[in-house]
């Protein structure tokens, strides 16, 4: 974003990381010495208070005496340290302690551009390293410097460096990192930080000044799509103010836009800036504004406006790769408040799908998460969300988890599996009104004998879905009803043959279905679906598609069996790798939560299942009249 003329250039914000003790403080300490960044006296004070201690002069001192400062201004929990280069400025985000740095970082508090990765020359690579690395690329921070550091305690030693620097880049590579620079320093002694080092002449690359230098500022995301997440609507005489700081893209006067979750439509009248007198029509990522609608909405806090092309996704679940912080493990079912954005809202743990070991990146599966740990996790939010994947907008993507008021985690957010329930929620079709029937419904269970219902089979592939719907089909048959299997495969060779298994193409297949069901359940016909239908929300909408007359039934059987059964050879492919988006093995599934009937086929026969079936369809659909009877009666 360009600067307003006579300002100075906005500073590069940067943190430091690293191993407690390899020397973090002390690279702070001496690079504002080094770049004569130091206030005046400051020096001499730290002089003082050295010979007053009979100690040598530590560096780290300089930091002591900001955290000082800090501590009269109660308010702020991060300090910002200043330098400046030949080239720019620079501000230093640091925090009181360890966890309060960690808990900015997962926060977006810190909000660095860049960072400096310190790694002990003598110590190596160690926990805190890889931990600290980890979360730098999992935040999305790209720019890394990493100075191998206390070099004069391995007398300056090249060969030890080339190790050093070995065993952090493999790290990094791993993660999928690579580091702009590593610099062989002495902090202490002030080698290759603002001038290059003598007593390491074998070191032939830039100074740690130089490689920040090189550093680019991050721009202002204009190019993305607009993102105006709402932190407050104001009455003002008439008029109503929308205000907020736009997150990314820009925005005009007269634009069409999206406000969501509600994902209701509006055109912007104008834009209020709040301390300049001309009329704006445009605003950017960045800038903070007000805006009055031309349409009267309900807009509140946390509600996120867009264009209405290329607006956001909604979901009620989504997955987040989080570093957790809570002193008390995550585990699955523990509620916490969620802030995405400006949204704050209650959310339930569904799942700990893996639990990474930043040592080791080996990852497994668990049913808790300890602090300093690295998941992925799948969280259910009661109100839908808009949402966007932290992948497509890092300041939008970014998922903060409280407990109380306190941050204990924070991560990125990803939407792989999931469909976007705005997919579908669209009604393009204008003109349209509904045309009453001349027939009642009572008039056609009459004839028929028994309601229209929708008994809807939900379950792995695999799990029996479509041979106990087949069978309720015969035995209802014979039995005199009205009845007809709607089956995945089948469906999906006509009706749905344009649909795949993408997240979006199955909640498409589901609500298609969902609307087909309720004709026929309509018509009075008791229609068995059999579909996968993984999502619970497409269930719910189908629910909603034929009130009181859906009956979801759970087909449950566990994952290794419905494996060992592969009746059509899939699993072993999905396996295999050959097909993607299999349910169960890399597309998830949600179970039931309260299904009407629950069989399992694991441990039940295919008699006992339909039997139960049969059972409850005649104590739920409710007969008309005695005449519904057994072929051959
Ligand atoms: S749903 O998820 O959209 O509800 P649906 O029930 O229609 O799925 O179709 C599932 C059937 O498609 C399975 O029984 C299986 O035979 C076949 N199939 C092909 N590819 C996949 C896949 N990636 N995941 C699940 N089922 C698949």
């Amino acid at each position: 974003m360009p600067e307003p003329h006579g300002q100075p250039r906005a500073p590069l914000r940067i943190v430091v990381v690293g191993h407690v003790d390899h020397g973090k403080s002390t690279l702070i300490g001496r690079l504002l010495y080094d770049t004569d960044s130091l206030p005046e006296g400051k020096f001499e004070e730290l002089q003082r208070v050295s010979e007053r201690r009979g100690m040598p002069l530590e560096w780290s001192f300089v930091l002591d005496a900001f955290q000082a400062e800090r501590d009269q201004a109660v308010t702020i929990d991060t300090t910002q340290i200043w330098f400046r280069s030949r080239e720019r400025d620079y501000v230093i985000i640091d925090a009181p302690g360890h966890r309060e740095f960690l808990r900015n970082m997962v926060s977006g508090a810190a909000n660095a551009e860049a960072a400096v990765l310190v790694v002990d020359a003598a110590e190596g690579v160690r926990e805190q390293t890889r931990r600290h690395a980890y979360l730098l690329h999992m935040l999305g921070l790209r720019q890394i410097l990493v100075v191998v550091n206390k070099m004069d305690a391995v007398d300056h030693s090249d060969r030890r460096f080339a190790e050093v620097k070995r065993e952090v880049e493999r790290y990094l590579e791993d993660i999928g990192l690579s580091p702009n620079a590593v610099i062989p320093i002495s902090a202490r002694e002030g080698d290759n930080l603002a001038r290059p080092s003598s007593r390491m002449l074998w070191y032939e690359g830039e100074t740690v000044v130089d490689s920040l230098d090189r550093f680019r500022p991050l721009a202002a995301p204009i190019e993305r799509p607009l993102r105006f997440p709402v932190q407050d609507v104001y009455k003002f005489d008439e008029r109503r103010i929308v205000a907020g700081r736009i997150e990314s893209g820009i925005l005009r006067v007269g634009d069409e836009i999206l406000v969501s979750p509600a994902n209701r439509a509006a055109r912007i009248k104008s834009i209020e800036a709040w301390n300049s007198a001309v009329q704006q029509v445009e605003a950017r990522a960045g800038q903070s504004i007000g805006i009055t609608l031309e349409d009267q909405l309900f807009i509140e806090r946390g509600d996120v406006i867009s264009h209405i092309q290329d607006a956001s996704k909604l979901s009620h679940v989504f997955r987040t790769t989080l570093f957790w912080l809570g002193t008390k493990p995550l585990e699955v079912g523990n509620r916490y408040t969620l802030k995405l954005a400006t949204r704050m809202t209650p959310v339930t743990v569904e799942k700990i799908e893996t639990v990474i070991d930043t040592q080791s990146l080996g990852s497994t599966t668990g049913e808790a998460v300890q602090r300093d740990e690295v998941a992925e996790v799948i969280l259910r939010a009661r109100e839908t969300l808009s949402i966007d994947e932290h992948r497509d907008n890092p300041a939008m993507g970014r998922a903060v988890l409280l407990d109380r008021y306190d941050t204990v985690g924070g991560g990125v957010v990803d939407m792989r599996g999931y469909p976007d329930l705005r997919q579908g929620s669209e009604v393009r079709s204008t003109n349209v009104s509904a045309v009453e029937h001349l027939l009642t419904t009572e008039a056609r269970a009459a004839r028929n004998g028994h309601d229209g219902a929708v008994v809807w089979l939900t379950g792995l592939s695999g799990a029996g879905k479509s041979t106990l719907a087949m069978h309720l089909e015969r035995r209802l048959f014979d039995k005199g009803y009205h009845v007809y299997v709607l089956d995945g495969d089948n469906v999906r060779r006509g009706l749905n043959a344009d649909l795949g298994f993408g997240p979006d193409e199955r909640a498409e297949n589901i609500r298609r279905v969902g609307e087909v069901a309720a004709l026929f359940a309509d018509a009075g016909t008791i229609v068995i679906t059999s579909f996968i239908s993984p999502y619970r929300e497409d269930r719910n909408r189908a629910r909603a598609a034929a009130p009181g007359r859906f009956h979801e039934v759970y087909v449950a059987a566990d994952l290794a069996v419905c494996e060992t059964r592969d009746p059509k050879g899939l699993y072993r492919k999905a396996r295999a790798g050959e097909i993607k988006d299999f349910t169960g093995i890399s597309s998830p599934y949600e179970e039931p939560d309260n299904a009407d009937l629950v069989v399992d086929t694991s441990h039940q026969s295919v008699e006992s299942c339909v039997d139960s079936l049969v059972a409850y369809v005649e104590r739920h659909v409710r007969l008309e009249r005695a005449t519904v009877r057994a072929v051959g009666d």
